[in-house]
């Protein structure tokens, strides 16, 4: 992370996204229409939306996995649409994006699927630091007990944090979290809620947390967008919107 601080001198300005009138359609139906959204470094920004309304498509547009069709993407104040592949890899080592699905490789061990984006990445060749940096992401999740066993022995919740593991052992300065808490208990999920905030403090990352989970979106964010429409058709604090008086906004925050 120290070694990154100098990450904002291509950039003027406190944001590390700057998004301004995405727009993108697949098969000629307009999915999002007009996105502006700015993170500051260190911020939390919550996006709730229904299913299927593009809330996944968006966060792929911010590491350069979807094409949009118009509008400017920044991040770390340059422009995603025109990063060669070289810079795009290099954007992706500091962005760090927890897929829907976990996404863990199933031959692999826990050990060896943390230690796979040091070694693709060639950042590392030590294997003593290897070692330590896996235990150090294996920590921050409360997981080094099962170092060695596979992905298909653990639960549902010790793979997301395991995928969260992963990500997090590239010290991302920027985490795309894509329903972390899904299919998770209530206990469960309120553990990744603490540990997104645990990541916010300590490494003064900035999170886009997608997210179904009301407690979840109230524990971590600073600011929530409700995407609708392709726009945001509503932003503010958890407060705010669950006090708003919208009956659409209303509809998000009813619980039973
Ligand atoms: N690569 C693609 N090609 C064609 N259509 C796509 C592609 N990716 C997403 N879509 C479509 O875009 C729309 C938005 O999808 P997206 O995955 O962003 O929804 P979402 O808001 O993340 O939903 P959920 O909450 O269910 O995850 C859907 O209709 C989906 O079918
Ligand atoms: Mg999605």
């Amino acid at each position: 992370m120290e070694n990154n601080k100098d990450i904002l001198n291509n950039t003027n300005n406190n944001y590390v996204i700057e998004i301004e009138h995405l727009q993108k359609s697949f098969d000629g139906r307009m999915i999002l229409k007009d996105i502006n959204l700015k993170v500051k470094k260190s911020e939390n920004v919550v996006i709730l939306g229904k299913s299927g309304i593009g809330k996944s498509v968006l966060i792929k547009c911010i590491v350069g996995l979807i094409f949009p069709d118009k509008g400017s993407i920044k991040v770390f104040g340059k422009e995603v649409t025109q990063m060669n592949h070289k810079e795009l890899n290099e954007m992706r080592t500091r962005v760090g994006f927890i897929f829907q699905s976990n996404a863990l490789y199933d031959s692999m061990t826990v050990r060896e699927n943390l230690e796979f984006p040091l070694r693709r990445n060639k950042i590392i060749n030590d294997k003593k630091e290897i070692d330590n940096l896996v235990y150090e992401a294996l920590e921050n999740v409360g997981l080094t007990d099962v170092i060695d066993k596979m992905p298909a022995e653990l639960s549902g919740g010790m793979r997301k944090r395991i995928s969260l593991a992963r990500t997090l052992i590239l010290k991302p300065e920027i985490i795309l979290y894509d329903e972390p808490t899904t299919g998770l208990d209530p206990l469960t999920s309120r553990e990744i809620s603490k540990l997104i905030n645990t990541i916010q403090n300590k490494y003064n990352a900035s999170s886009i947390i997608i997210t179904h989970d009301l407690e979840c979106a109230k524990r971590t964010s600073n600011r929530i967008l409700i995407l609708q429409d392709g726009i945001f058709y509503a932003k503010g604090s958890f407060d705010d919107l669950k006090t708003n008086n919208d009956p659409f906004v209303k509809s998000f925050f009813i619980t039973v």
